[in-house]
């Protein structure tokens, strides 16, 4: 079977940047899983549907047209949804909450299951997520759970806004952390928590190189 490295975690952790460049290194194809739902949350809201309304959302999930294309370089994948290059529009934090109010749906998961089965290709594949090695890929071998502290989330998070030009603080950006951790671990569907074979990263206080060196140690020890 084709190898597949499972990359889950919360907000903040540094997956999306981390998971990049280990593809890059290992020349694996590369899954953001949390873009599927980001484009389903996107289209749904741009069809004017009630996020709430389990049956409409689902049928969302089960017709929306979803497609990366990636640049001749690779380093800038725009996501088609319905035709539409939403790249942008699915990196703000309104395309993030919608993310996490469909995803709590059991059938919008479902209906997203067989395309994120599809990205399994040879030579290999990097899956990051929520659910990668615990609901997607549980037989994959090799799985990696990365944490931080939130008050270190909060900090990467507050950088990130303060270099856009947004005014926040850092403590409203900590409680938003802790809020969604909550509500991600406890939720009925697909809860975040690592596999019990993953090997957990604590990412505090290490740079981005630090974290993708001891991530690849996972796949070639
Ligand atoms: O890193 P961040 O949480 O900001 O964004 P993301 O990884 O793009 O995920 C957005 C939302 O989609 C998360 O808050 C999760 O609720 C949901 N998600 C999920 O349920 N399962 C996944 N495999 C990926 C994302």
């Amino acid at each position: 079977p084709v190898p597949v490295l499972t990359i889950d975690g919360p907000s903040g952790s540094g997956k999306g940047t981390i998971s990049r460049q280990v593809a890059e290194h290992l020349g694996w194809r590369l899954l953001d899983s949390g873009a599927l739902y980001r484009a389903v949350g996107y289209a749904a809201g741009a069809a004017g549907l009630d996020l709430s309304d389990a049956e409409a959302v689902t049928r969302c999930a089960q017709t929306t047209k979803i497609r990366f294309q990636p640049s001749a370089d690779g380093s800038d994948t725009r996501i088609l949804v319905n035709g539409h290059d939403a790249t942008d529009e699915l990196r703000t934090e309104t395309a993030g909450a919608a993310a996490s109010a469909i995803a709590s749906i059991a059938p919008v998961r479902q209906a997203l299951v067989e395309l994120q089965l599809g990205f399994r290709k040879a030579p290999g594949l990097v899956a990051d997520g929520r659910d990668m090695g615990t609901v997607i890929f549980p037989d994959a071998p090799f799985k990696v759970f990365l944490t931080a502290s939130a008050a270190e989330r909060a900090k990467r998070r507050y950088k990130q806004l303060k270099e856009k030009g947004l005014n926040v603080t850092l403590a409203s950006l900590q409680r938003e952390i802790e809020a969604r951790d909550h509500r991600d671990a406890s939720r009925a569907v697909a809860p975040l928590r690592p596999a019990p074979e993953a090997v957990l990263v604590d990412t505090t206080g290490m740079d981005i190189d630090q974290v993708v060196a001891k991530v690849l140690t996972v796949v070639q020890p």
